[in-house]
């Protein structure tokens, strides 16, 4: 990987911001939760559902890289993969790799599943989601118990994931710097054409479901504060 690399643009810019806003924003509902600041925690969930529902749909009309057909592959793919791995070591990919597109699903799906538990979850005081009252008490109170344990379980595959994200560092693929940058340097015979969407795009989609959430879902809160 030292030789003939030219410089190739991976990500774009909504999938990058969606990475590390999505980041910054896990890190603050733990903080809510653990210092019991319940309207900021559903200010910051409410944030964070405008941005997975971005990031669902660019999944099918967004950037190559984006798309959920660009990186889930059939179990016979990622066979092949770890073969090729288990033969040649780590080797950068164009996007995610076949088993990292398994893991991008994984923590997607999680944190969607972790959106939806919170908006029927109650604290038993004062806080109770939106979508509460129309489930009966016993399914609320364990749709809150899956609350609490679906972000434990979000953290253990976060950590494998930051794991995996260190190995191939490790091994000097640098993609840490990509999701920042976009770029990445490939040997030039990897370096393919890829198609990418228009930001502006990605800020109407921002724009129209942002307006409906901050409408149903924020001003309500935020009325209160
Ligand atoms: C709760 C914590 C985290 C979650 C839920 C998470 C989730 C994700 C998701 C969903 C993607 C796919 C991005 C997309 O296609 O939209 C991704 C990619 C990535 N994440 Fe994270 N991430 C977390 C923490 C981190 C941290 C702390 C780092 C840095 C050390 C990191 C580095 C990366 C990198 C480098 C990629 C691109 C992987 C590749 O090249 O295929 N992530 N992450
Ligand atoms: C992805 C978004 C969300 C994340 C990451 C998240 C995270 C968390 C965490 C870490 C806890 C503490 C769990 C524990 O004590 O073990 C919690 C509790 C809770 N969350 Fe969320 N949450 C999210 C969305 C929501 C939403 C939309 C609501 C809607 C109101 C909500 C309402 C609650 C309630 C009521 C509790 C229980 C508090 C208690 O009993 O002390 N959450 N959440």
């Amino acid at each position: 990987m030292t030789q003939n690399l030219v410089k190739v643009k991976i990500w774009d810019v909504p999938t990058r911001l969606f990475h590390w806003g999505m980041l910054c924003l896990l890190g603050g509902l733990w903080w809510t939760a653990e210092s019991a600041e319940m309207e900021w925690h559903q200010l910051l969930a409410y944030s964070l559902l405008i941005l997975i529902g971005m990031r669902l749909l660019w999944g099918f009309i967004g950037s190559d890289t984006a798309k959920f057909s660009h990186f889930v592959h059939s179990p016979k793919t990622v066979l092949n993969y770890v073969r090729k791995t288990k033969q040649h070591g780590i080797s950068a990919s164009i996007g995610h790799n076949p088993i990292g597109g398994y893991m991008v699903v994984a923590l997607i799906s999680l944190v969607t599943l972790q959106l939806v538990t919170g908006l029927f979850a109650t604290d038993e005081i004062f806080i109770e989601g939106p979508l509460y009252t129309t489930v009966n008490g016993d399914t609320a109170l364990w749709l809150t118990w899956l609350h609490k344990k679906n972000f434990d379980l979000i953290l253990i595959l976060a950590a494998i994931h930051v794991l995996a994200v260190g190995v191939h560092m490790f091994k000097g693929d640098k993609i840490i710097a990509a999701m920042f940058s976009g770029y990445k340097r490939l040997p030039g015979e990897l370096a393919q054409p890829l198609a990418f969407v228009s930001t502006l795009k990605a800020v109407m989609i921002v724009m129209v479901i942002g307006a409906l959430v901050v409408n149903y879902l924020m001003l309500p809160i935020i009325e209160m504060l």
